[in-house]
């Protein structure tokens, strides 16, 4: 059976389209998830909702505890989790307020928990991570914007950097090199270990600002961050409310 997750990022700590909301403690091996689960139901299905940097949003993304929060996913029977990530826009089509829906990721983070295979596994996975976004997501995702008259982008590469603080001109400059379309500091470890717990992952990401040096604004600052994250975090509530039918189908 079908079991969803959503995990928010920025500007989506709570999501509350969902109805009987009950909160679930999940202790792991691992420590401590961001925060307790919320579990909801949707068209009579239940759904459950982990806001990654915490209901009151004071974890940072290096700081993310990604194995606790998969783990307890897992515990709970998800079968399938929508990712959602505000990120920078590095290539011509990847403006502000753009959905964006990756095909593929290169991981730029370091010094994270980023693996199950640690000291105390009984053996080393080496997972097949060649296509590490769910196929079907992503097609339900793109379907859905589009029947919403929602503009997105159906695939993407989607550079993961360590943070928290932005990145230099230099440094979009190489990863747009490398091929990433956009740069944000919270898709890895978190897609490579849903695949090690064998979850079906997909990214539902949300342009909120050009990345250094692609803007014509000299600096990048917060407050034109937060404009973009309000306008376009109405879509993907939008979307994912639209969405959910249709995932719980898959
Ligand atoms: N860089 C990295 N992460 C981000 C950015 C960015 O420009 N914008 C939102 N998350």
């Amino acid at each position: 059976m079908t079991r969803i997750a959503i995990i928010g990022g920025t500007g989506l700590d709570q999501f509350s389209v969902l109805q009987n909301l009950r909160t679930e403690k999940v202790v792991t091996p691992y420590g401590e998830t961001s925060n307790v689960l919320n579990i909801g139901s949707l068209d009579g299905h239940e759904v459950i909702f982990l806001p990654r940097h915490g209901e009151r949003h004071n974890i940072a993304p290096h700081n993310i505890n990604y194995r606790a929060n998969l783990w307890a996913l897992k515990q709970q029977g998800v079968t399938h989790i929508v990712a959602v990530n505000v990120v920078g826009g590095i290539t011509e089509n990847m403006p502000p307020e753009r959905i964006v829906f990756p095909h593929q990721i290169i991981d730029y983070t370091h010094s994270r928990q980023h693996t199950y295979s640690d000291e105390n596994a009984d053996s080393v996975m080496h997972i097949d991570f060649s296509q590490p976004y769910s196929e079907s997501i992503r097609q339900c995702l793109q379907q859905v914007a589009a029947g919403q008259n929602i503009q997105a982008q159906s695939s993407a590469v989607y550079g993961a950097t360590q943070g928290p603080r932005l990145e230099t001109s230099a440094e979009i400059s190489r990863m747009e090199r490398d091929g990433c379309d956009i740069v944000g500091m919270t898709g890895m470890p978190e897609a490579a270990l849903a695949r090690e717990l064998d979850i079906e992952y997909g990214c539902c990401a949300l342009v909120v600002n050009w990345a250094a040096g692609k803007g014509d604004d000299e600096l990048i600052t917060m407050q034109l961050i937060e404009q973009h994250m309000q306008a376009g975090m109405a879509s993907v509530r939008r979307l994912l409310t639209r969405a959910l039918p249709a995932l719980l189908k898959l």
